[in-house]
C-alpha cells in the first residue's frame, strides 16, 4: 500500500515537473496584449476586404478571457520563446477593413521581426511613416492592401529586411526613387513593387544588393536601359519587369549551372543579344 502511494506520488512528482518544464515560455507582454486589441479594433471585418478565398478573420479570437488571455496563442501572432515579446504578425487575408495612420497600435510592437499584412482593404490609407521605427523587420508584405500614395523614406532605413513586398497596391515611388528606397537594404533577398508607379529608368544600385534572389517590378512604368550588372547578381533566381514596354535591354549569356531559373520579359523592348 504504502509502495503503492509512493509511486504515485512520484508519478505525480514526474507529471508536475513535464508540466512546468513545458510552460517555461513567458506569457505575452501585456503592453503588447493591450497594443494587439487596439489594433484589432481599429478596423471591421468586411467580407469583400480579401480576395483569397480561403480568407477568415483570424482577429476574431483575439480576447483576453480564458484559455485564450495569452496572445502568444492568438491567431496570426509569434513571439519570441525566450523573452515573450511579439515579434511576427500575420494578418494576410483576414477581411480587415479600415483606415491606418502612424498613431495605431501596432507601432509599439517594437520587436516585429515578421508584418504581412497582405490582402486586407487599408482603404487608401498611406503606409505610415511610423513603420520606420520597427527597425527588427526582416519581412515586410502589404502586397494588394489598398494602400495609397507616395511609399514612405522611413522604410529605407529598415536595413534588416531581407523580403519587402508592396505590391499590386495604388502606390508611387517618386520621391523617394526606387534607388534610394533599397540603396542601404543590403540584406534584402526577395524585393516586390509590381504594379506600383515607379516610372524611372532601373537604378544601378540594384546590383549592388549581392542578396537578391527575386526581383518583380512588373508593370512599374520602367524605361531606359536596364543594367547589366543586375544579371550578374550571384543569387539571382527570378526576374519579372514584364509590362514595362519602354524597357530597353540585352540578355548576357546564361550559364546552365547559373542561379537564374525564372526571366519574364514579355511586353518590353528587350533585344535578344548584345551584338
Ligand atoms: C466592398 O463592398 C462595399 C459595399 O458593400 C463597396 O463600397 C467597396 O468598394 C467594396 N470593396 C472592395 C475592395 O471591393
Ligand atoms: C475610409 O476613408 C474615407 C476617406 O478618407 C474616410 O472618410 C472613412 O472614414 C474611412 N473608413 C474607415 C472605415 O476607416
Ligand atoms: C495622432 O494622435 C494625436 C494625439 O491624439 C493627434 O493629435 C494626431 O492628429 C493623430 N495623428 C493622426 C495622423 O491621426
Ligand atoms: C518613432 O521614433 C522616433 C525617434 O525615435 C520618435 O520620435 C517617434 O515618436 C516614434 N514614432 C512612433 C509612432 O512611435
Ligand atoms: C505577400 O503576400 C501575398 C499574399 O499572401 C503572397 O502572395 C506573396 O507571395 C507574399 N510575398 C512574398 C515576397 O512572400
Ligand atoms: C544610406 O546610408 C548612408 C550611409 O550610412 C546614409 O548617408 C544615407 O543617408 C542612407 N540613405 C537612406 C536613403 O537612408
Ligand atoms: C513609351 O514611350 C512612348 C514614346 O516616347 C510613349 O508615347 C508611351 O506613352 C510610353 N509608354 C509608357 C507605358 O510609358
Amino acid at each position: 500500500m504504502l509502495m503503492h502511494l509512493l509511486f504515485l506520488l512520484s508519478c505525480f512528482d514526474l507529471f508536475i515537473l513535464t508540466n512546468s518544464s513545458s510552460s517555461t515560455q513567458p506569457l505575452c507582454h501585456e503592453d503588447e496584449s493591450s497594443a494587439l486589441l487596439q489594433f484589432k479594433q481599429s478596423f471591421s471585418i468586411r467580407e469583400n476586404a480579401s480576395i483569397d478565398p480561403s480568407a477568415y478573420p483570424k482577429v476574431k479570437s483575439w480576447k483576453l478571457q480564458g484559455e485564450s488571455n495569452d496572445c502568444c496563442l492568438w491567431d496570426g501572432v509569434e513571439c519570441d520563446e525566450g523573452t515573450g515579446h511579439v515579434i511576427g504578425l500575420d494578418l494576410s487575408s483576414s477581411l480587415l477593413y479600415g483606415s491606418i495612420n502612424s498613431n495605431s497600435s501596432l507601432f509599439r510592437l517594437a520587436d516585429l521581426q515578421r508584418l504581412h499584412l497582405a490582402d486586407n482593404d487599408f482603404n487608401y490609407s498611406q503606409i505610415p511613416s511610423a513603420i520606420g521605427n520597427l527597425s527588427e523587420l526582416r519581412s515586410l508584405n502589404l502586397s494588394l492592401s489598398l494602400f495609397n500614395g507616395q511609399i514612405p523614406l522611413e522604410i529605407s532605413m529598415l536595413t534588416q529586411l531581407t523580403s519587402l513586398d508592396l505590391s499590386w497596391n495604388p502606390l508611387k515611388l517618386h520621391k523617394p526613387s526606387l534607388g534610394t528606397l533599397v540603396q542601404n537594404l543590403t540584406r534584402i533577398s526577395e524585393l516586390s513593387l509590381s504594379n506600383v508607379i515607379i516610372s524611372s529608368e532601373v537604378p544601378d544600385v540594384l546590383a549592388n544588393l549581392p542578396s537578391l534572389t527575386s526581383i518583380l517590378l512588373e508593370d512599374c512604368g520602367l524605361h531606359g536601359e536596364f543594367p547589366i550588372g543586375i544579371f550578374h547578381l550571384p543569387k539571382l533566381q527570378v526576374l519579372n519587369v514584364r509590362f514595362n514596354q519602354n524597357l530597353t535591354g540585352y540578355l548576357p549569356e546564361f550559364h546552365q549551372s547559373g542561379p537564374v531559373k525564372k526571366l519574364k520579359l514579355a511586353g518590353t523592348s528587350f533585344s535578344a543579344q548584345m551584338l
